[in-house]
């Protein structure tokens, strides 16, 4: 049985850096977070040097100190390998472990995230410290899970050393096979790029001239995932040989240039993620195309989902945030460290761990506060967190339930890095994404995210009445067949424009649009055209409503011959005015829908409603737009998270009779929630 997301317990941690304090702190340290109901701290992920101060010198004084009192406290241990930060003796002794900036610079000592993954003497100094710690340290009966390195690929997702360079031209012999492959794939007749050596390929840089060749681009995203999976298997190779029973090895973060879906099945027992949901709204000036603030989290937390159908945070915001040279954000109000920690266990995380237990009063990140400030006196973050004890307590039954959706976003790495490299496939994105997220969250409609890949999917599709795929600009023949029997089972499915143009290589194809995907469409794309930013919005009239149709118009035709494909919607104005906007092709015991266009908030929310998918939950309770909804199912069980995210007080309305968990009283009719106020009800 696992120790922490096992199916039963929530768990409350807490990330802890016994280093940045006096060892005479520590035990009443441990003893105030076990008083707020603290089980769990996540320590040593940047402390290389604790254990190996100089190359083959290794101590364990100092973490045997440590552990032995947590053992003494109870308090349980997840032990971090410090790889996300090597030492200087080892950076300046082995400068090819660095990375390097796109101009072949190479990264200094003096931050974090600095090396690369290929240099074979990073691998084998990593592999040797892993080795000593989980051998040493494994065995402690405190330890109960290891976290490899720290967030990979944060903060940079790119690597020009040497090293890779040398490591991408065997990725790609072991692809390609023959160069005259690697030539047909990149394209490289154009321009005259042929490469008639592999020595001849250097990494494709973005900044370099500024229009590198694109397929290389696709394929430089999967080698760097391809360099992450595999440093991070070859860590959870060596961790897994000292776990004890029970004991389990993770990592966290989420970010670009990862198939993290591979990486858990190969290296990992379960994700966990960081969530900081103020960030989301201040790195960008509060910005976001959907106003959703910090409820955009959920869109995270939803994708972490559908990495680990049940995860860990591994830090959960707790403070106001910032580093000294970049990100602010205030304070949590009051009832907000609350909210976001129900966030996170409305989406499936059973296992809580606060960032950070004190706030620094050093280094980078000495703003990027924790539970306790400075001094570490007594204070109103503190007295929430025994609040969330509380009611964690009181809703421990939810542990290891399902999150429950009818809708599901589909999606997949290639197309995920294709954005990324071509500007005609971001610019679609970057509107319909936060805006199906944004239509999804303000009409309640719980969601999904399910990433497609040639072997199959992440989830099986059939458990989804609908599945938006908004922008499959690259197609191949086995995601279409994946398609064709999701909605040959009776399935919906809703594809928005430019879907199937290109193959995986990222040519676009000489098939007639949408190419592989006619069939399953019954739709033709004779024409198609971006928008002109200038000019006056293009408008659909569906029925009664016109909705507008930016960034991207498909010109929709019923295949010839084709009698179950009919136009639903229509373009309004510019010179296709009457031509087909939206079209419905039924499709053995199931439907789909093409949308010429991006899928704005409101077209989303008019095709929920089309396809009786919004608003599920309506029989049960009328929520306002500020509230988010999440069901978490177990033993036939239904769990109502409600979300508050205002800061007012709101008041939502149960058509039946629910138990608010809480409190253990049954309530109904009219209920007020307090401002960022949250219940959970069954
Ligand atoms: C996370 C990281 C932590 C800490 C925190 C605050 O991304 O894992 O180590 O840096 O952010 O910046």
């Amino acid at each position: 049985m696992r120790k922490i997301l096992d199916g039963s317990t929530l768990t409350l941690g807490v990330c802890y850096y016994p280093e940045h304090w006096p060892q005479d702190m520590w035990a009443a340290d441990l003893d105030r977070m076990s008083e707020c109901g603290i089980r769990v701290v996540r320590i040593a992920e940047f402390s290389w040097n604790l254990t190996e101060p100089s190359e083959g010198v290794f101590t364990y004084d100092f973490y045997d100190r440590f552990l032995d009192l947590c053992q003494e406290k109870e308090m349980k241990v997840i032990f971090g390998t410090p790889t996300a930060t090597p030492p200087a003796w080892l950076t300046k002794r082995y400068p090819e472990t660095l990375n390097a900036h796109a101009d072949g610079t190479p990264l200094e000592h003096g931050g974090r995230r600095h090396y690369n993954y290929n240099a074979p003497v990073y691998r084998e100094k990593a592999a040797l410290i892993v080795e000593k710690l989980a051998s040493h340290f494994g065995r402690h009966p405190a330890v109960i899970g290891w976290q490899i390195d720290n967030e990979l690929n944060c903060e940079v997702d790119e690597f020009y050393s040497a090293a890779d360079a040398c490591a991408f031209r065997i990725f790609l012999r072991e692809k390609y096979g023959t160069l005259e492959e690697l030539n047909r794939a990149w394209g490289t007749v154009f321009w005259n790029q042929t490469y008639t050596d592999w020595e001849e390929i250097s990494l494709p840089k973005r900044a370099r001239s500024g229009n590198p060749n694109p397929h290389a681009l696709l394929d430089y995203a999967r080698f760097i995932s391809h360099s992450a999976r595999g440093f991070a298997r070859m860590q959870s190779e060596i961790l897994r040989k000292y776990l004890k029973e029970g004991d389990f090895i993770t990592t966290n973060g989420r970010f670009d240039h990862l198939d993290n879906h591979r990486m858990t099945r190969e290296s990992l027992d379960f994700y966990t993620y960081d969530s900081y949901p103020d960030m989301a709204y201040n790195v960008d000036g509060g910005r976001l195309p959907s106003g959703l603030r910090d409820r955009e989290a959920s869109r995270s937390l939803s994708e972490v989902r559908s990495i680990s159908p049940v995860f860990g945070i591994m830090e959960q915001q707790s403070g106001p945030n910032g580093w000294t040279t970049c990100m602010a954000a205030p304070a949590p109000k009051p009832g907000q460290m609350t909210l976001w920690t129900m966030q996170s266990i409305a989406h499936g995380a059973d296992y809580i761990s606060y960032f950070r237990w004190r706030t620094c009063t050093f280094g980078t990140e000495m703003y990027w506060h924790g539970i306790l400030d400075y001094s570490g006196r007594e204070n109103r973050r503190m007295a929430e967190l025994r609040s969330i004890h509380r009611k964690l307590e009181a809703i421990q039954e939810v542990a290891g339930g399902c999150y429950r959706a009818q809708v599901g976003v589909l999606k997949d790495y290639d197309n995920c890095w294709d954005l990324r490299i071509d500007m005609w496939h971001r610019d679609l994105e970057n509107v319909s994404q936060p805006a199906i997220f944004a239509a999804a969250q303000k009409t309640h409609t719980p969601l999904d995210y399910v990433y497609l890949s040639d072997e199959g999917a992440s989830a099986p599709l059939s458990a989804y009445k609908v599945l938006i795929y908004a922008h499959p600009c690259m197609m191949s023949k086995a995601r279409a067949a994946i398609l064709e029997e999701y909605v040959a089972g009776g399935g919906i499915l809703i594809l928005g424009c430019r879907s199937g143009y290109k193959d995986l290589d990222g040519h676009c194809v000489m098939q007639d649009l949408p190419g592989l995907l006619r069939p399953l469409t019954g739709a033709d794309i004779p024409e198609f055209t971006r928008t002109c930013p200038g000019d006056s919005p293009v408008m659909i009239r569906w029925g009664d409503r016109r909705l507008e149709a930016p960034v991207f118009n498909d010109l929709l035709r019923p295949l010839a011959g084709e009698e179950s494909a009919e136009v639903l919607g229509v373009y309004e104005n510019c010179y296709y005015a009457g031509e087909g906007a939206l079209l419905r092709h039924r499709c053995q015991k199931g439907v789909v829908y093409s949308l010429g266009t991006v899928f704005t908030e409101e077209l989303t929310a008019a095709l929920l409603e089309e396809v009786q998918a919004a608003e599920p939950e309506r029989e049960t309770m009328v929520l306002p737009k500020c509230c988010e909804l999440a069901v978490r199912e177990k033993d036939g069980k239904k769990y109502y998270f409600v979300l508050n995210y205002s800061a007012d007080q709101v008041t939502i309305l149960l058509k039946r009779s629910l138990v608010s968990l809480f409190d253990g009283v049954s309530v109904e009719g009219e209920v007020a929630l307090e401002p960022y106020g949250t219940a959970v009800l069954m």
